[in-house]
């Protein structure tokens, strides 16, 4: 039996601080061509406006990849076996995990790493009572550094590491072939891993879901600015830049920009950046995969497909990986 409670008191807290947050900025602004994270969109605000996302017309890929779930879960099950340990990277509402968990043979434990504080609580809140059985061992912390996995107080058979939402996306080139490297690691040699990716498209719809009708999504870009000014006491002008999101055929991504309106200057830590009219600064990337590409990138981190599920119109794709043998 685990309650909400009991999960609070394993909660392990490695969030960044400001120091980090700060450090990040200054060198991203300091590039030629600059740029900021976009795992720092989640604060407890952003987290909120990335829901809201994932509830507009045109931002397909969350329900595509429920309605996809629903149908082959209870074949992930199957593949998946008893008494599995699931890790999720980034889970932060819970929604997916939720129906997981529910299909999955008798888990024995479940860990998400998310690096919003508010989102990891409130999804332990919305998890915790309605599976009594699985032990909920949180940790907050930017799943992109080395994570030690909790081990749950009842062995597990075997670790699923949940990576859902085409978060693998958000990672280019190196970055993504080294998380894949270190998803490998945390699921060990008989684990396996869940992964959601979004598949490339005709670009007029992908490009929609990134620039829906109500501006949340620019709104969700911006708050990053908002974050920065009252953590690390930046003084961005929040008219003076704007969301831009555009699809390159070419790298089969979304490249997200804030775009500064007039030449103008941004004062942090004591230094100056001065911003060009139509000066950029890059603060996302979401990838688009075709099975070609999405098979180099695993062929590169070590790891093969056990299966796959495709969702069409839009095109959505799960894989279950396994490490292959090196
Ligand atoms: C975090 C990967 C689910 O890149 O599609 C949504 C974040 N950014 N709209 C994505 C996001 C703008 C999203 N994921």
């Amino acid at each position: 039996m685990s309650t909400v409670q009991d999960a609070l008191q394993a909660l392990t807290d490695l969030t960044p601080g400001r120091q980090q947050l700060l450090a990040d900025a200054v060198a991203g602004l300091s590039r030629a061509q600059r740029q900021l994270p976009s795992k720092y969109f989640y604060d407890a605000h952003g987290s909120r406006l990335f829901e809201r996302i994932t509830h507009t017309p045109e931002y397909y890929p969350t329900r595509t990849e429920l309605a996809l779930l629903d149908l082959v879960l209870p074949d992930i099950a199957r593949r998946v076996g008893p008494h599995a340990h699931v890790v999720e990277l980034g889970s932060g509402s819970g929604r997916k995990t939720a129906r997981l968990l529910d299909a999955l043979h008798q888990p024995v434990a479940y860990t998400p790493i998310e690096i919003s504080r508010a989102a990891l609580l409130s999804s332990i809140e919305l998890l915790a009572p309605a599976l009594p059985h699985v032990e909920m061992l949180p940790v907050c912390a930017d799943f992109t550094r080395p994570v030690q996995v909790p081990l749950p107080t009842r062995p597990a058979a075997r670790r699923l590491v949940f990576f859902p939402g085409s978060t693998l996306g958000n990672f280019a080139g190196d970055d993504a072939i080294a998380l894949l490297r270190a998803m490998r690691q945390t699921m060990g040699a008989d684990g396996l891993a869940l992964i959601g990716i979004d598949l490339h498209k005709d670009p007029a719809l992908i490009e929609a879901a990134y620039n829906d009708a109500d501006g949340i999504t620019a709104a969700f870009t911006l708050n990053l600015l908002t974050r920065l000014n009252r953590e690390v006491g930046s003084d961005f002008d929040l008219q003076g830049f704007r969301h831009r999101a555009r699809y390159s055929t070419a790298r089969l991504r979304i490249e997200t920009d804030l775009v500064s309106q007039y030449e103008q200057d941004v004062h942090l830590d004591g230094r100056t950046f001065h911003f060009q009219t139509g000066e950029p600064i890059r603060v996302e990337y979401s990838h688009k995969y075709t099975d070609a590409s999405f098979d180099h990138l695993l062929q590169q981190a070590g790891l093969e497909v056990v299966a796959h599920w495709n969702a069409s119109d839009p095109a959505y794709g799960l894989r279950l990986l396994r490490a292959s043998a090196q």
